[in-house]
């Protein structure tokens, strides 16, 4: 269990599903949160619910400009800042022919463009304490090839690619920065996925993953346990990424 006493934490897409996880689970295990969502309703109701360890500020990652001042509330808020987990982005699954290059700069926006922007943000407030934290939140079809994600997968890809310079060149801070791949997590971006065993029967583990699991996951990397670590990517998909599963009864 990844103890984040001490810690304070800027999650972007926080109002709900993984990011939300992760906000509780990072209160449960000591830390100060600044939650960010363009969701404003959900955002202020979780930072409620999570009592003084917890705020919420209204930041839309794409927007440049807005990322100094959501760091700085962070810093003001709750004295520092030590981890950021770049989690917020939106989904789109279409055929590469049907893609408009405007969809895919939509995606880049807010996948890509939003994370690099967030971490060039928190690099001074990190260099204050003497390091930190970066989780960034890819996927799986950031790993691989996946049919129809042309513009999601190339986010995905980019940000993979930006975790790994960023780990190169932030280390020299003592700023670690790694990178997360899930599979099919139950969130409201995937509403059709199911839970439970058997949920999702071609994976070796046979069931979607839970944003809790996640969670678990990013605490970890966040936290000193995690302290010689930087640069990696870490899978969390039931086994999708281990290779070429044959299902039960093919
Ligand atoms: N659910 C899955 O199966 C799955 C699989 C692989 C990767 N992921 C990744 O996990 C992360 C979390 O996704 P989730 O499954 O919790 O989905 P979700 O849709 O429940 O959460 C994403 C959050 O990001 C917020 N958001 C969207 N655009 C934003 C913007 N411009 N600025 C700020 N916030 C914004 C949304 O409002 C939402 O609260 C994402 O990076 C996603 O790409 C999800």
């Amino acid at each position: 269990m990844a103890d984040l006493t001490g810690k304070v934490a800027l999650i972007t897409g926080a109002a709900r599903g993984q990011g939300a996880a992760e906000a509780r689970l990072f209160v449960e295990r000591g830390a100060k949160v600044l939650i960010t969502d363009v969701l404003e309703t959900e955002g202020k109701e979780l930072a409620e619910s999570l009592g003084d360890a917890a705020r919420f500020v209204k930041h839309d990652v794409s927007d440049a400009d807005s990322w100094d001042a959501a760091v700085a509330v962070a810093v003001s808020t709750f004295g520092k800042l030590d981890v950021l987990v770049n989690n917020a982005a939106i989904y789109t699954m279409k055929p590469l022919m049907e893609t408009e290059s405007a969809e895919l700069e939509r995606i880049l926006k807010v996948n890509l463009i939003g994370a690099f922007n967030g971490i060039k943000a928190v690099v001074p407030a990190m260099q204050a304490v003497g390091g930190g934290s970066i989780v960034n939140i890819s996927s799986q079809s950031g790993l691989e090839g996946l049919m129809n994600h042309a513009a999601y997968g190339s986010s995905k890809w980019g940000l993979r690619g930006l975790s790994k310079v960023a780990a190169l060149e932030l280390g020299l801070s003592q700023i670690r920065v790694n990178s997360v791949y899930p599979g099919p997590i139950a969130t409201p971006m995937v509403p059709y996925l199911t839970t439970g065993p058997g949920s999702f029967p071609n994976l070796p583990l046979e069931r979607s993953g839970l944003p809790e699991e996640v969670a678990e996951l990013v605490a970890f990397l966040a936290s000193d346990a995690a302290g010689y670590i930087t640069g990696a990517e870490v899978s969390i998909d039931g086994g999708l990424a281990a290779g070429k599963f044959i299902p039960r009864g093919m």
